[in-house]
């Protein structure tokens, strides 16, 4: 199935390194980053949940949960998070799905058969509160992903949600920001944006980030 921003996240039950999990359940009102890899025992993917591990204050600090899938099963997961604690100095806290029958890869379209006809693509899914698809993006398996730019996303989001503004081209946390072009009340620009904005053109208005 092709999901599509905005999308509902597709629940599922599935076996995973800490139990089954259902998925909606197990999100309750959390964001989350839902991330596939090709196989377990693999060196990109080994370096890829080092970096989601060490990053668990900053993802815990936005409300987001991780979780990673394969098609590898639960004892293949639970050897290799052993391997991936100890090369990547990290301990991973963080489920790993075991999709052997290809249950959830189904669901989230993971399995690309002229890529492989076997292993899931490297597809990242955010997903808000609501459960809704936030952002969809798939690498190939042989790029290892940035998950900072996905905390950056995330942080992105999180403004344009709580804070009715977007993020410009190469934002970074604490830069200027941009009111949504939707927001043209002026009492309601007072009140959200009380740092004061500047108008560079009507529908270019920059204000200092509001959560700093
Ligand atoms: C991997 O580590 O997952 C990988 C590396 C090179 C090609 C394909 C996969």
């Amino acid at each position: 199935m092709t999901l599509r921003l905005g999308d509902i996240a597709p629940d599922f039950t599935q076996q995973s390194s800490q139990g089954a999990i259902s998925f909606h359940e197990w999100l309750g009102d959390s964001w989350a980053i839902l991330f596939s890899h090709p196989a377990d025992y693999t060196p990109v993917c080994t370096t890829e949940l080092g970096a989601t591990a060490k990053l668990a204050q900053e993802f815990k600090k936005r409300n987001v949960k991780a979780i990673a899938l394969s098609v590898d099963p639960v004892e293949s997961h639970q050897g290799w998070i052993k391997d991936i604690n100890e090369t990547q100095s990290t301990d991973v806290q963080f489920p790993i799905i075991a999709d052997a029958d290809r249950k959830v890869s189904t669901l989230y379209d993971l399995i690309h058969p002229n890529a492989s006809t076997t292993a899931t693509v490297r597809s990242v899914f955010i997903i808000d509160p609501h459960k809704k698809i936030r952002l969809t993006l798939t690498y190939p398996a042989s790029t290892g992903r940035n998950f900072n730019e996905l905390l950056r996303v995330i942080d992105s989001l999180q403004l344009t949600e709580y804070h009715s503004v977007a993020t410009p081209a190469n934002w970074e946390d604490g830069q200027d920001v941009v009111i949504l072009p939707s927001i043209t009340d002026p009492v309601v620009l007072e009140t959200k944006f009380p740092k004061g904005y500047k108008t560079v053109k009507p529908y270019l208005r920059l204000t200092p980030q509001p959560n700093k």
